[in-house]
């Protein structure tokens, strides 16, 4: 087993709250941070909610707050389906949530990158404002970046317009700034999270197992279960608990080399990223985009690592 560093950048989120539940059932991840962007709902609730969800967890992992707004556009969120407070209206009781550390996120990622001499994985599951900032702020920064992995875009698909999906949505000029860092992105975007679905059904037999975790699991995916069924949709789409497997074991999925720009002045396509699998314009091949996944395998490991809370 490969043990490998890396910071959870991210916007809980219903789905951000499952991957982190699974991050810590993961012992290939040697989780150095979790950092929160404002995304889903406003940054404030994103840092609180991952000390809620830490808590759930029983897990130790420090948390830092980064971007409360994108570098350029207006800021949107996605409290339509996780709720005003992020967590799908589910309570933490007993959850403290401490002061907010002065040190910022893009910091944070600059000292772990230098602390890893080269070795650390990012794996950002909401928009990449941290990331750019990052990027902008410490130039030497993608030297030090061994591979990130996102939630994010899609090579053919949107979620919040026709065009483009939320995380990439949210922020087009980071996103974009993070594709052409130079550093190596998988792509983990709609191609691929859409068919990475748990059915209600599925979820119900996760909440059998009757932990906390479970039952936590179950709560906060009921909002978004009721959405995804009013759109005939089969199931929760496990977005961002998909970006986590994939960077373990991406033997679970299917990708391809291609070249990745984002789209960020289209009235109509802004946050699109627009993905060249194999036009003439031949794309410098910068990103690898995840196109396929075995789902009753993934569904399994959702079970399998959600099962080890006692
Ligand atoms: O489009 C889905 C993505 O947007 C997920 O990361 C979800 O948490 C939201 O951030
Ligand atoms: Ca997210």
């Amino acid at each position: 087993m490969k043990r490998f560093p890396v910071i959870l950048d991210c916007d809980p989120g219903v789905d951000d709250a499952v991957a982190i539940l699974l991050a810590k059932q993961l012992p290939e991840l040697d989780v150095r941070a979790i950092t929160t962007v404002a995304g889903n709902v406003e940054v404030e609730k994103t840092y609180a909610n991952a000390h809620r969800i830490l808590h759930v967890a029983k897990w130790e992992v420090p948390v830092y707050m980064g971007a409360a707004r994108p570098l350029i556009g207006t800021q949107v969120t996605a409290t339509g389906i996780h709720g005003a407070d992020g967590l799908g209206g589910v309570e933490v009781p007993g959850a403290a949530i401490p002061p907010v550390p002065e040190e910022r996120a893009w910091d944070v990622i600059y000292r772990e990158a230098v602390a890893a001499g080269g070795a650390l994985e990012l794996i950002a599951v909401g928009p990449l404002t941290n990331l750019a900032i990052a990027f902008a702020k410490y130039r030497e920064l993608p030297k030090l970046i061994r591979r990130i992995v996102i939630m994010g875009g899609a090579a053919t698909l949107g979620n919040t317009t026709p065009a483009a999906e939320f995380n990439i949505y949210a922020d087009p000029e980071a996103a974009e700034m993070v594709f052409q860092s130079g550093v190596p992105v998988h792509m983990v975007g709609l191609d691929v999270t859409l068919k990475s679905y748990l059915t209600a059904s599925e979820i119900d037999a996760i909440a059998a197992l009757g932990s906390e975790q479970a039952k936590f699991f179950h709560g906060i995916l009921q909002n978004v279960l009721a959405f995804s069924t009013k759109l005939g949709l089969p199931g929760v789409s496990m977005h961002d608990p998909a970006a986590v497997l994939y960077a373990v074991d991406a033997s679970l999925f299917q990708a391809e080399e291609a070249g990745v720009h984002v789209e960020c002045k289209g009235s109509i396509t802004r946050g699109k990223t627009v993905t060249d699998l194999y036009s003439d314009a031949q794309f410098e091949k910068n990103a690898y985009v995840v196109t396929e996944v075995d789902r009753p395998a993934f569904v399994e490991r959702v079970k399998t690592l959600l099962a080890r809370y006692a």
